[in-house]
C-alpha cells in the first residue's frame, strides 16, 4: 500500500462484565470484525458489584471463547475511555437486546462521548435467537441445575459446573 492510501488500522473496544461471557457476546465480538481491524475485549473489574467469576476467570473463559486473530482481551480499572485511549481505539461496541436495554446504553454512549468526543459509540444487534440471553439469566439457570449448554462455549459450562458445584 502506498504512503497516501495507508491508513491505521481501526481498533474497537467492547466493554462489559462477561460474568460469564455468553454466545450472545462472541456473536457481536465476531460481528465488530465486519467493520473494524482489532476488536479489543475489555472485561470490567469493578464493574459487577459481586460477579460469580473473579476478573482472571472471565479474561480466561473470554479468551477461550474467543480465540480468533484480530481479538484480543483484557481486563480494565477506572474509566472505559482511558482504557480505549491506552489501546488507541476509536470506536466503542455496546449490544442493544431489547428496548429496556436504551436508557442505559443512550446515558453511557452521552458519557462516554462527553468524556472523549473523539470516540464514537457504536451499537450491534445480535443474531435473533441470542437476543434474550444475558449472562444473569445464564447464572440463575446454571445455578439451579439447568441446562445452558446452547448458551454459552463449553469451558463456560464447565466452569459454572464447577462454580455451583456443593
Ligand atoms: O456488561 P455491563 O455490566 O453492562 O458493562 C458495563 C461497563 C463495564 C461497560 C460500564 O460499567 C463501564 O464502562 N465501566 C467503566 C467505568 C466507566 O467508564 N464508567 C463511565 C461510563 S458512562
Amino acid at each position: 500500500m502506498s504512503g497516501a492510501t495507508q491508513r491505521r488500522s481501526r481498533i474497537a473496544v467492547y466493554p462489559g462484565s462477561f460474568d460469564p461471557v455468553t454466545r450472545g457476546h462472541e456473536d457481536l465480538i465476531r460481528r465488530s470484525l465486519a467493520f473494524v481491524d482489532q476488536v479489543v475485549v475489555a472485561v470490567a473489574v469493578n464493574a459487577a458489584k459481586q460477579p460469580l467469576f473473579s476478573v482472571e476467570e472471565r479474561v480466561a473463559l473470554l479468551q477461550q471463547a474467543v480465540r480468533a486473530p484480530g481479538i484480543e482481551v483484557q481486563a480494565f480499572e477506572g474509566l472505559l475511555v482511558n482504557f480505549a485511549r491506552r489501546v488507541d481505539a476509536s470506536v466503542i461496541v455496546r449490544g442493544l437486546r431489547a428496548v429496556s436495554d436504551f436508557e442505559y446504553e443512550f446515558q453511557m454512549a452521552l458519557m462516554n462521548r462527553n468524556l472523549d468526543p473523539k470516540l464514537e459509540t457504536v451499537f450491534l444487534v445480535p443474531a435473533f435467537d441470542l437476543t434474550y440471553l444475558s449472562s444473569s439469566l445464564v447464572r440463575e439457570v446454571a445455578r439451579y441445575g439447568g441446562d445452558v449448554s446452547q448458551l454459552v462455549h463449553p469451558a463456560v459450562q464447565q466452569a459454572l459446573k464447577q462454580k455451583f458445584a456443593t
